[in-house]
């Protein structure tokens, strides 16, 4: 253990020095792609990582590292990298011929394998993200309800579009508004102010005031979109009573109630939802569904999905139901039996419980918290024993600096998490390396002091 406690500071250093490949790769981006990398949440501290390939659980870096793959691709690889059946399903996508004005099997195949496992799909339309279909799962809504609002929680994000990229993370107080009637505010510039008029926000597990919004706005409201367990906003998991408030209210009112379950599908082999026992009249899917490739999906009932159908609802693009997205994704699907939820999740319950219970044992600010499925999240809190029920509680109870100090250590110490303390498991990974990111936190931990 260090004597005086390991600081941001040291640890970028550190990174420097390790990092040093794709510091360069970046520097040589930013002169033609703006950030230097396309996609901006690859930014880790000071820069990217650049892989250089990935095999089983492990990515390989430019700078010659192999890093326990804790981000898989902000959640995408449930199986690992290189899976021997989805390359091989992807190989055989890739013989004659791969891009058609026709549809292909494969997305029949993929549609079945949905609604087989999903109860509250009847009916299934593919895209290339889950930007684009929770976009889609909107302008159903409003197409189906003939009203124009939405209504979305405060830290919930469901893709990049304009109507849904809002009130994300408005960490600005008072600009955010009162707890329990939170302002709209658009995530980016460029999304316009119009745009967030249209969008109520609520509060997560907040009973009485999303009661009160929803009843005050039911007359404009076509939908409510929501994540079980708010992913990139602080894992915040809905409980079960909440959910189901709301699954009553939204039926009396006329307004649809949709699942954005883009990363709660790896809970389980008939989704999150199937452990709320709760049907939404839609459910956003992307990540694990592509196997990898870029592939999202919009499933409902027959009664709403089939806006679709009349003709009346456009929704159309290139390379929607992709032959070789499709492929690699029913391959990855159907690996994904119950028992193969059944490890992820017990893997998931052992990293929570060791490090928790160690934890504890020290009095550490460290926690590990989520909904306990294989996508969870690690945090500095303020004080110890914090919980995080709402978006506000992330912002408020989360020591941002000491978390990112962990991320960049973890890094520096042979592992690859999201920056903002997030990571995800993947069936590649063994006991020995769920041991050892354990004992390496714990470490770090130390090293810290905290
Ligand atoms: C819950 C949720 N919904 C939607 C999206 C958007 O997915 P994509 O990046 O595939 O468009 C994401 C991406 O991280 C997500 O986490």
């Amino acid at each position: 253990m260090l004597s005086s406690p390991l600081t941001l500071d040291d640890s970028l250093a550190t990174f420097a020095a390790r990092f040093g490949a794709s510091r360069e790769l970046a520097i040589r981006g930013r002169r033609v792609i703006p950030g230097g990398y396309s996609r901006q949440s690859f930014n880790f501290g000071p820069h990217a990582i650049f892989a250089a390939g990935g095999e089983g659980a492990y990515v390989t870096t430019v700078d010659g590292h192999r890093l326990l793959d804790l981000n898989n691709n902000f959640t995408v690889n449930v199986l690992g990298h290189s899976d021997a059946g989805v390359q091989a399903a992807t190989r055989a996508a890739l013989e004659d011929g791969v891009s058609f004005g026709n549809p292909v099997m494969l997305e029949v195949d993929l549609a079945d394998l949905l609604v087989d496992r999903i109860a509250s799909i009847d009916k299934v339309q593919f895209s290339c993200s889950a930007s684009e279909s929770g976009m889609t799962a909107v302008r159903i809504a409003r197409a189906f309800t003939g009203k124009d609002r939405i209504a979305k929680f405060e830290g919930g994000y469901h893709g990049f579009t304009d109507p849904l990229q809002i009130s994300w993370h408005p960490h600005d107080e008072p600009a955010s508004g009162p707890d329990h009637e939170p302002a709209s505010i658009p995530d980016s510039a460029g999304v316009p102010l119009s745009n967030a008029e249209n969008v109520l926000v609520l509060t997560q597990n907040d009973y009485a005031g999303t009661e009160r919004l929803l009843r005050a706005h039911a007359g404009e409201l076509a939908c409510v979109i929501l994540e079980l367990e708010s992913a990139s906003g602080g894992l915040v998991t809905l409980e079960r009573s909440f959910v189901e408030m709301l699954r009553s209210v939204t039926e009396e009112l006329g307004i649809l109630l949709i699942f954005d379950e883009t990363v709660t599908l790896r809970a389980g082999f008939h989704g999150m939802q199937a452990s709320y026992g709760v049907a939404p009249d839609l459910t956003v899917m992307g990540k694990i569904i592509g196997g990898g490739f870029p592939l999202g999906a919009v499933g409902g009932s027959a009664e709403v999905m089939n806006v679709l159908d009349s003709g009346a609802v456009s929704v159309s693009g290139t390379h929607h139901g992709h032959k070789v997205a499709l492929a690699a994704g029913l391959a990855t699907m159907r690996a994904l039996t119950p028992s193969a939820f059944d490890r992820l999740n017990a893997m998931a319950g052992c990293v929570m419980s060791e490090l928790n219970e160690w934890a504890a044992s020290q009095g550490s600010r460290f926690a590990v918290y989520g909904a306990g499925m294989s996508h969870l999240a690690y945090g500095v809190m303020r004080e110890p024993g914090l919980a995080i029920r709402t978006h506000r509680d992330y912002w408020r109870h989360l020591d941002a600096d000491a978390t990112q100090t962990c991320s960049i250590e973890l890094a520096n110490r042979g592992f690859f998490p999201v920056a903002r303390g997030d990571f995800s498991l993947s069936l590649a990974m063994t006991d020995d390396d769920i041991a050892s990111f354990i004992e390496t936190t714990r470490a770090i931990v130390a090293d810290m002091k905290i």
